[in-house]
């Protein structure tokens, strides 16, 4: 029986493992993690991440053929092909701080490899790494080899969070990169045999180990760009009176451009798009090519400068002040359908609305209090270094409530701002939501979720990314 372990049980390595375990029940899969927590919730009911159809796969092969275990060093003396799906955060401070990758976690997995492996081993990059990592890896391995054969293999994880099942399920491909040498080569088969199971062999793609690792930073770095781009065009749209869903729905007919992707927004966020790009740009700057890093970095200021937008629109509608009034935050997840509050946008707006000394009420179906608190005081990248290692502040913000009744949040509220796109949102009663709110009652939608005409009918003044104004928003406009 081939034995896969897995280091890091997060939201790639739990959802990827269990799939896995689940279309080749000849294989034994164990996902191992330093955090204890992490690893109880996994064996568990309450496992640690929402996500769709997650349940059932983990019911099915758990304690069958799936293990979630915290003796690393077993598992990983015990498997013939190892994934590393470990955090790869942006640095926070010393060379290339606020842009490169910081490896530590990835490093000391490869170590841990070293020491304890006895048999020939297949690892596999499955976190997202810069470009060369593979180089570096075999370094490590390899001098502290003693005489037990490695072979490394890229193959990065496309899975979107929301849609994990589904993405890994039915994938566009599998991307798996490796040594050009035959020894290389047995490692990409053995490894597109695990896949095979279930993905068809013409979605399994085959590069060398710097196109795998660089075409997933690419990926991220498109779909981010498109955003971006969407994002730069709703600003002119709402200065000239044209409608962002309008214009995205006629550019994306166009069979080259393709309709994925142009949902205008108030700023993407999650653990990838960000870091990754950064990741991109680092590698471009530390390659002599400053023109290809400034153009890349151009889709994170316009992200930036979107969530600054939102921002001031709130601020400027509402008489150039927000201080002491209360605001809703409907949604802090980074996209519907997750818990995930990763570099979410509701972060900045938050704080910027919290600068203005706004007090806030925040719902969001997924997201506890703890997690909102957390996420408000914490510093800017300190999210993506594991949560048990981080000192935990005994301080709240105080002008923050977090309720689990929307009805609650928005009551006596002067507006409230939609920031993540869940489907409730929809089908709100918003004549109860309009009734018990302070007037002028004002609805910023950040993700195009309500009926602007029926809620401008209610007598909400509302603001909607990329749409056509307000006449009283027109009246006032967003402050520079
Ligand atoms: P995560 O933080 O959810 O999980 C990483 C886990 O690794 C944590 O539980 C942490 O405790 C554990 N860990 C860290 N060092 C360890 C060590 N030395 N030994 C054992 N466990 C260790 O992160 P994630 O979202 O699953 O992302 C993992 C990687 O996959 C990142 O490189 C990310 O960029 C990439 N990725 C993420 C997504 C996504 O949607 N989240 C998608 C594609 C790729
Ligand atoms: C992304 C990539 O899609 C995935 O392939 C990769 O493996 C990890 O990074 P994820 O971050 O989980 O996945 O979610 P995604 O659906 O890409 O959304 C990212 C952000 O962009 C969210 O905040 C989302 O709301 C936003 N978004 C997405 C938009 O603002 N507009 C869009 O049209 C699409």
């Amino acid at each position: 029986m081939v034995k896969i372990c897995c280091i890091g049980a997060g939201y790639v390595g739990g959802p990827t493992m269990a799939v896995i375990a689940l279309k080749c029940p000849s294989i034994e899969v164990a996902v191992v993690d330093i955090s204890v927590s992490r690893i109880s919730a996994w064996n568990s009911d309450q496992l640690p991440i929402y996500e769709p159809g997650l349940d059932e796969v983990v019911k099915q092969c758990r304690g069958k053929n799936l293990f979630f275990s915290t003796d690393i060093e077993k598992h990983v003396y015990e498997a013939d092909i190892i994934f590393v799906s470990v955090n790869t955060p942006t640095k926070t401070q010393g060379l290339g701080a606020g842009k490169a990758p910081d490896l530590t976690y990835w490093e000391s997995a490869a170590r841990m490899i070293a020491d304890v492996s006895k048999s020939n081993k297949i690892v596999v990059e499955k976190s997202t790494v810069p470009v060369k990592t593979a180089e570096a890896i075999e370094k490590i391995l390899r001098h502290n080899s003693k005489g037990i054969k490695y072979q490394i293999l890229s193959n990065p994880e496309f899975l979107a969070e929301g849609t994990a099942i589904q993405d890994l399920f039915n994938p566009d491909r599998v991307l798996i990169g490796g040594r050009e040498t035959p020894e290389g080569q047995m490692a990409i088969q053995a490894l597109k045999d695990v896949y095979a199971h279930w993905v068809p062999e013409d979605r399994i793609i085959t590069t060398n180990l710097w196109s795998a690792e660089l075409s997933k930073l690419a990926a991220n770095a498109f779909l981010a760009q498109r955003i971006s781009s969407v994002n730069a065009l709703s600003a002119l749209c709402e200065a000239t009176g044209a409608d962002v869903s309008q214009v995205s729905h006629a550019v994306g007919k166009d069979s080259r451009i393709g309709p994925k992707f142009l949902n205008a927004s108030v700023g993407f966020g999650g653990s990838c798009f960000q870091k990754d790009i950064l990741n991109l740009v680092y590698i471009c700057e530390c390659n002599g090519l400053p023109e290809v890093a400034n153009y890349w970095k151009q889709v994170i200021k316009v992200n930036d400068y979107q969530k600054n937008r939102f921002v001031n629109r709130v601020v400027s509608s509402m008489f150039n002040t927000v201080s002491g009034k209360k605001i809703a935050i409907l949604g802090f997840a980074f996209k519907k359908d997750t818990g995930d509050t990763r570099e979410t946008p509701a972060i900045d707006v938050c704080k910027g609305l919290l600068g203005d000394k706004a007090c806030l009420s925040i719902y969001d179906p997924q997201v506890t209090e703890d997690q909102i608190q957390r996420d408000l005081i914490m510093k800017k990248f300190d999210w993506d270094h594991p949560i048990h290692l981080q000192p935990m502040s005994p301080t709240a913000v105080k002008q923050v409530t977090v309720t689990w009744d929307v009805y609650e949040a928005t009551k006596d509220a002067h507006g409230l701002c939609i920031l993540t796109e869940w489907d409730e949102f929809k089908t709100l009663d918003y004549q109860r939501i309009f009734d018990n709110m302070q007037k002028p009652a004002f609805v910023f939608d950040g993700r195009s979720v309500v009926n602007v005409d029926k809620l401008r009918e209610i007598g909400f003044i509302v603001y909607s990314i990329g749409k056509p104004l307000d006449s009283w928003l027109k009246d006032m406009p967003a402050l520079a």
